[in-house]
């Protein structure tokens, strides 16, 4: 549909797609989604099989193109729409976005990442002399880094405890972190699926253990809005921080930071803002003329993602990874850096085989068997990351399941 706005200036009328592309038809029926059909929505590659969505998932055809027209149509006039009629879209994207999320929209802000969003957390709170911010050192590289910045700029400490991996044993992830609190500790960051191996976190728990202690919860949810039914009032966290384009899939830049509404006064944002918005969620956002086509096409792609719903999504994201699990976990040579039970494994395996780099094994996958994985050096979960998509097929699985035990043949002994 093509609407007229009419700006603010003058009464000027230009043309602006103001709705959402639809939802694409017979994507689910009563029996589910069909996948087939999911599949055809997205520009696959021809010569690489893509179980590295972990990194990035792509977005469907439809929405790059929906990208495409209104970075089009904001180039017509574009001071007009990028001050004045994208703004009031974006408003409508963030309440949508924040039902989703079941945060108000005064408690979410965009960002272009999850970096950016815990950046934006970790750096802009007043802690106190001496105050310890506890964490593990299974969370994300470049966070790790923030802190450690922290720490070297303020007089503050790191705790990065060591998560047991893999284990779908709630208590013991719990005990490593209380063990660690002590009357220092301000602030408990954790990631809501770990990114080395995927392992799902029991977030409402730890945020209520940070609650009991009187600790700020920050909560790195990179790989689980999307994966999982997030909704951050149930969870209970002070903070939570998320990518868009990964498991929503929604074109890349879009991030989510979420700060609970009382909270925000207590955070400093890292651009300057008008005086008057110290209690706004609006505050975090003044970080100059950026691009708004893609915060707009960010509602299509949660559209087509709610077409597909979480659930059916998660489902077929377990039933992906179980076919290629049960069919190589017989092999002798073969181990999983990642719990296998589906309570606590998401889209991302962690695996590697006996005698194989993970360097190599994934080299190998790629070169012969045009598997496209990615690599985790940890200490702890050494191996090759699978993480499969709606639109991986079963022939897809097959390939890789051939690949790793043709790998697997010619391990040494
Ligand atoms: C757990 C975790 N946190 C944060 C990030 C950073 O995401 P982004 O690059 O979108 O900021 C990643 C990226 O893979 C991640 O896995």
């Amino acid at each position: 549909m093509r609407r007229f706005l009419v700006s603010a200036v003058g009464g000027i009328a230009i043309p602006f797609s103001t709705t959402a592309r639809p939802v694409p038809k017979r994507m689910v029926s009563v029996h589910g989604p069909n996948w087939e059909r999911v599949r055809s929505e997205y520009a696959l590659s021809d010569s690489i099989l893509n179980f590295h969505n972990a990194g990035l998932n792509p977005t469907p055809r439809r929405i790059s193109k929906r990208l495409s027209e209104l970075t089009a149509q904001a180039n017509e006039v574009p001071a007009l729409s990028q001050f004045r009629q994208m703004p009031r879209m974006v408003v409508e994207v963030r309440e949508k976005m924040a039902s989703f999320l079941g945060c108000k929209p005064t408690e979410l802000s965009f960002q272009v990442n999850t970096t950016q969003a815990l950046e934006t957390i970790l750096l802009g709170m007043d802690l106190p002399e001496h105050a310890e911010i506890l964490t593990s050192d299974q969370d994300y590289p470049s966070i790790l880094n923030t802190l450690d910045l922290l720490q070297r700029r303020k007089n503050i400490k790191v705790v990065k405890v060591s998560l047991p991996t893999p284990t779908s044993d709630d208590e013991a992830l719990i005990e490593s972190f209380r063990a660690a609190i002590t009357p220092q500790t301000r602030v408990l960051l954790f990631s809501h699926i770990i990114n080395i191996n995927g392992q799902i976190l029991p977030a409402k728990k730890l945020c209520d253990l940070a609650k009991e202690h009187g600790i700020l919860s920050v909560v790195d949810g990179a790989h689980a809005v999307g994966q999982l039914p997030v909704n951050l009032s149930q969870i209970g966290c002070d903070c939570y921080a998320t990518s868009f384009h990964k498991w929503v899939g929604a074109p890349v830049g879009n991030g989510g930071m979420y700060i609970r509404e009382d909270l925000i006064p207590d955070i400093w944002p890292n651009w300057g803002a008008p005086v008057g918005q110290e209690h706004s969620i609006e505050k975090f956002e003044h970080s100059g003329t950026h691009p708004l086509p893609i915060r707009i096409a960010l509602e299509d792609a949660l559209d087509f993602h709610l077409g597909i719903g979480t659930e059916n999504k998660r489902s077929r994201l377990l039933e992906l990874n179980k076919w290629w699990i049960d069919e190589v976990k017989k092999l002798p040579k073969v181990y999983f850096n990642s719990p296998l039970e589906e309570s606590h494994r998401s889209s991302i395996i962690n695996v590697g085989i006996t005698g194989w780099s993970p360097d190599k094994l994934s080299t190998y996958l790629r070169k012969e068997w045009k598997v496209f994985t990615s690599i985790s050096m940890h200490p702890q979960a050494k191996g090759i990351r699978v993480s499969p998509n709606v639109y991986t097929s079963r022939q897809d699985v097959e390939t890789l399941i051939l690949g790793i035990k043709q790998a697997h043949q010619s391990a040494p002994e």
